[in-house]
């Protein structure tokens, strides 16, 4: 479900295509929604489909995934009505995830699937004890401790507000149960909605039988409400992520400045110093040293035994092995072989203000302090640049070549 508007974001962007960790929201429910390996998957969108389905159609060009269009926001309820005739016959069972989850974990859905399954549930949930439960729908239980009904925050009386276990969000249920009871919903709250969550009572009057399954990680519960629900989601996945590469044998000595987006490889015994930044795609091989205060944005590849220094930002580019960019500098759209070794204050000019021009530079190629080349240029082997020197662009400095002073002047090298 993900046609809601999000409109405690404040946005202009739908909610779901707000990044966390440089992936989108969506990406991550979609990804999670295909590797249970269903039959299909139906996106129920409303607000912002016109910008969400074809990012949607664009990274996940499954032919599993489907789109239903929900025109007026009536409620979760309403929105599984609306993907109800799109649900293939063979289908047994309904899992409903909520668009705007992005930290629920695949094991934690796998243990729901199970004790569904092996509970012959109409429904299982999925429970948290959440230290702050406002905005969530609390989870109302009876004498025998069974759920008897979920109750919107709205909806709350005063002593059930001191509820703490609220409804997480995905569940699933029998398919057969679901629609037996998803007409009978009335928009009989203060939001005037139909809510899904309203079907769990109605399951229990014709006494079916509701599962539910307790997380102990309330943070998987974690629904990107509002921007600082998306700083919070962002804090619990780059903890997950930073500890995901300290298992893979990554030193990182300050964890909690360390900010690195999803889908990025560091290799073993690299070493990330504070306060550093790895943006979306990048690779990080084995034995490197990165940081500390250094950007290394998306896409870029960094090979084994590279050391990124102080200040340094590079963006698009390919860093050779052994090659040592150790502090302020700037190399974007370049490309350098091993053993290079930039000076401080090295910059690679690459925007002439309509294109990005690249940078070559070869094995072995030493680049003075505050070395600006103007791209597009190629340095070659072992070439030398003075401190200071400007090579304008496309003033290719030869193997062995060494340039100085601006504009940059030639010689060759001697021996
Ligand atoms: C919902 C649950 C609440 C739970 C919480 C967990 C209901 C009624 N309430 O509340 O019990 O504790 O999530 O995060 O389900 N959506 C539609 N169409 C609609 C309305 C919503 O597709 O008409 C989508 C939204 O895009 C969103 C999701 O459903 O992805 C949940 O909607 P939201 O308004 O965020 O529900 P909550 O108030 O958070
Ligand atoms: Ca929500």
């Amino acid at each position: 479900m993900a046609a809601g508007q999000g409109k405690r974001m404040r946005s202009d962007i739908p909610k779901v295509l707000h990044k966390v960790c440089g992936r989108e929201i969506i990406g991550y429910v979609l990804c999670l929604a295909l590797s249970l390996r269903p039959k299909q998957v139906i996106v129920v969108l409303g607000r912002g489909r016109e910008q969400i389905m074809p990012w949607i159609r664009r990274g996940y060009p499954d032919k599993k995934v489907t789109f239903v269009t929900q025109h007026r926001l009536l409620g979760t309820a309403d929105a599984i009505a609306r993907a109800r005739p799109r649900i293939k016959g063979r289908v047994s069972d309904v899992l409903v995830l909520y668009g705007d989850q992005p930290l629920l974990r695949k094991a934690t859905l796998r243990q729901l699937l199970r004790l569904h399954y092996r509970q012959s549930a109409a429904c299982t949930l999925f429970s948290a004890q959440m230290p702050s439960p406002q905005g969530y729908g609390r989870i109302i239980r009876d004498e025998q401790k069974g759920v008897s009904c979920i109750r919107e925050d709205k909806d709350l009386n005063g002593k059930e507000k001191g509820i703490n276990e609220v409804n997480a969000g995905s569940c699933i249920f029998r398919r057969k149960d679901l629609f037996a009871v998803l007409d009978k919903i009335r928009p009989n709250n203060k939001k005037g909605e139909y809510y899904l969550t309203d079907a769990i009572s109605l399951l229990r009057l014709q006494g079916k039988k509701i599962a539910c399954q307790r997380t102990d990680c309330y943070e998987e519960a974690l629904g990107v409400n509002s921007r600082a629900d998306l700083a919070e989601a962002e804090n619990v996945l780059r903890k997950r992520i930073v500890h995901g590469l300290m298992r893979q044998g990554v030193t990182i000595s300050g964890p909690e400045t360390t900010f690195i987006d999803w889908d990025v490889r560091v290799g073993r015994d690299s070493v990330i110093m504070p306060f550093v930044y790895i943006g979306r795609g990048a690779r990080i091989g084995r034995n490197c040293r990165i940081g500390p205060f250094c950007h290394i944005r998306g896409g870029s590849v960094i090979k084994d035994n590279a050391q990124i220094g102080s200040f340094a930002e590079i963006n698009r580019s390919i860093v050779g092995e052994k090659t040592r960019i150790k502090h302020f500098s700037y190399l974007g759209d370049a490309r350098l072989g091993k053993e290079v070794n930039i000076g401080a204050g090295t910059v690679t000019a690459n925007f002439d203000g309509r294109n990005k021009n690249k940078t070559c530079i070869k094995d072995k190629a030493f680049i003075g302090s505050d070395t600006v080349l103007v791209a597009p240029l190629k340095v070659g082997r072992g070439a030398v640049t003075g401190a200071g020197c400007v090579i304008t662009k496309n003033n290719d400095v030869p193997d062995n070549g060494v340039v100085w002073g601006v504009p940059a002047r030639q010689k060759t090298k001697k021996g």
